[in-house]
């Protein structure tokens, strides 16, 4: 391998065999340039995979279409294999590793063929931090390619500081498509058969291996399998976190700077809280992730939060000049999208985008629409991928190697009844207990059934490398290495709740910035609170709604404590930590008790 632009043997060997099992024609070492961008652009449009936007319009911007078996994470498939079962514990699927690497090495043989396998060195977080984590994906797809290179930092650079003999986490990811001589390609290749996708990490070696999907998080392996599966058992082993959080930051008018970092699963709106627009005039946010935060305890004892990606991976529906202006600022030019409708003059459309559709498109299959067919013109899970710098507010420290000090953590997700606009822990402890107890309406970043509640504790289940019931110790151990009066204010919020009639109760987006600026308010010791069962609220007067039409009966049924509906989320909840026995961590089962003892008082 004459042409290869690194001495490190491992890595070296690694590609060797890697190239004689998977049979590609070439092999191409990825620079990370905006050359190469550029061509692997170019040849995909040739290919058919890419469609040109109109560069007036959408500069440096193009549109792929995937396989329609081919457009979410799949978690069925999706699997961590530690050496034992119990290891991975019963909200992750399991096999055991060796018997999957043997199967997979069976779909990897001669899977490439016909196609160029891209060496993608590339780094979880600025080269500079000492807590970045680099990888290396071996792929056949040039989409992954430049996905990745808008994702996280691709390159030459990487390699120099791999040196010979440096550490990686080897990422393998085949579309499993191979071509036979002369065989004409499709635009989105990947393996049809849902069965024959396998997402697998093996926590134990550090490594990751996928094969059969292009999409996404299955596909673009620094992302959910790298800086969130196999980082947070790092994190576990050496005493961080790695968190499925947006990071921002807020300014008050009196010019005093808060971090935020927020957990809500997947489509929950943590793309748009993360670049929001305040309704509230003197209050700045500013951007710094919208969805991976890696934690540590900084020499000050606080907690400090880092991006580990570059660019948004950001679900496109529901992108509007009202939900997220600053979203489709970042999407202006040099973005890729796919799985969005195309516009005949050659730009984007997708469902509440803000703008009506033009009177005839082609949909995300290929096939025409019309406003009155009956489809969806974009699909549901539609993505954008843009470079985060291209942020309007994107928050100068959002590549500071140390991170950002987080003054609150915030959990929320879906949930139209029970669940109150915002709710303050009394103590980490119960902080945990709320992230434990996180649960949303599925969406449809996942395949599967939208709309059905599901536990999904810190909007981790998709996403936790290990034992759910070890994951929750490891959150609560946080407060025996740091000084509690160092670590982060706790809050549960919920954008999404609905009358008994289905009225929306909260408009939400630029307007959560009053419940925003009452925890900062809160961080300061001067917001007003009322201690009930369920944890600290606001008092009736303590948010600013100034400008703000709300009723105070829908103001009373946002911060109410609904009494009957805590009690069947207690049921809910119970039944749910019995599930992680005998692992569960026991101060979790004291907090559920306590919260039924006030409930009962
Ligand atoms: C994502 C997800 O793509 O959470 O960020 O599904
Ligand atoms: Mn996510």
């Amino acid at each position: 391998m004459a042409s290869a632009p690194t001495k490190h043997s491992k890595l070296l060997k690694w590609v060797e065999e890697i190239k004689t099992l998977c049979q590609p024609d070439q092999i191409h070492w990825c620079d990370g340039s905006q050359a190469e961008y550029q061509i692997l652009c170019e040849q995909m449009v040739k290919s058919g995979a890419f469609i040109r936007l109109n560069p007036t319009l959408r500069p440096n911007s193009f549109l792929a279409r995937s396989h329609a078996s081919d457009v979410a994470r799949v978690e069925d498939r999706t699997y961590i294999c530690a050496k034992t079962k119990d290891e991975a514990g019963p909200t992750n699927n399991w096999t055991d590793p060796e018997e999957i690497k043997a199967r997979l090495t069976k779909s990897y043989q001669g899977c490439m063929k016909g196609r160029t396998l891209y060496v993608i060195p590339f780094s979880m977080g600025p080269l500079d931090s000492p807590i970045s984590k680099i990888g290396i994906e071996l792929t056949d797809s040039p989409y992954v390619v430049t996905n990745m290179e808008i994702m996280t930092k691709v390159g030459t650079a990487v390699l120099d500081k791999l040196g010979t003999d440096g550490e990686y986490i080897p990422c393998l990811h085949s579309i499993g498509a191979p071509l036979k001589p002369g065989q004409q390609d499709v635009p989105w290749p990947c393996e049809p058969d849902p069965a024959n996708k396998y997402i697998v990490h093996f926590p134990e070696t550090r490594t990751i291996w996928s094969y059969g999907s292009g999409y996404g998080g299955n596909a673009l392996l620094g992302k959910k399998c790298l800086a969130l599966r196999i980082a947070s058992s790092i994190a576990r082993k050496e005493g961080w976190m790695a968190e499925h959080m947006l990071i921002l930051s807020l300014t008050s008018p009196a010019g005093k700077t808060y971090y935020i970092a927020a957990a809500f699963p997947s489509a929950c709106g943590k793309t748009n809280l993360a670049m929001m627009q305040p309704a509230l005039p003197g209050w700045t946010l500013r951007c710094i992730g919208d969805d991976i935060a890696w934690i540590r305890i900084g020499e000050d004892g606080r907690l400090y939060a880092m991006n580990p990606e570059t660019g948004f991976f950001g679900v496109a529906p529901g992108t509007s000049t009202q939900s997220n202006p600053n979203a489709l600022k970042s999407v202006a030019k040099n973005s890729i999208f796919t799985n969005v409708a195309l516009t005949p003059d050659g730009d984007i459309w997708w469902e509440d985008m803000g703008v009506p559709p033009p009177a005839k498109m082609i949909d995300w299959e290929g096939r025409e629409w019309t406003p009155d067919c009956g489809r969806k013109a974009a699909h549901p899970n539609a993505r954008f991928t843009a470079p985060a710098s291209q942020c309007p507010v994107i928050d100068p420290q959002w590549q500071n190697p140390a991170g950002v000090p987080i003054s609150a953590i915030l959990f929320g997700g879906r949930r139209p009844s029970t669940i109150p606009l915002v709710n303050e822990a009394f103590s980490w402890e119960h902080g945990v207990f709320m992230g434990s107890a996180a649960g949303s309406e599925t969406t449809a970043a996942a395949l599967g059934k939208a709309g059905v509640l599901r536990r999904d504790p810190f909007a981790m289940l998709p996403f936790c490398g290990y034992h759910m019931g070890d994951y929750l110790k490891h959150w609560l151990s946080m407060a025996d290495r740091t000084k509690r009066d160092k670590l982060p204010k706790v809050y549960f919020v919920n954008w999404f709740r609905k009358s008994p009639e289905g009225k929306w109760l909260w408009p939400g987006y630029g307007e959560n910035i009053r419940v925003l600026k009452w925890i900062c308010e809160r961080v300061e010791g001067t917001g007003k609170a009322v201690k009930t069962p369920i944890g600290n609220m606001p008092t009736p007067d303590a948010m600013d709604l100034s400008g703000m039409k709300l009723t105070p009966e829908d103001l009373k049924q946002l911060l109410a404590v609904d009494r009957e509906g805590w009690k069947k989320e207690i049921e809910n909840i119970g039944s749910y930590y019995d599930t992680l026995n005998p692992r569960m961590p026991d101060a979790l089962r004291q907090e559920l008790k306590g919260l039924q003892d006030r409930l009962n008082a």
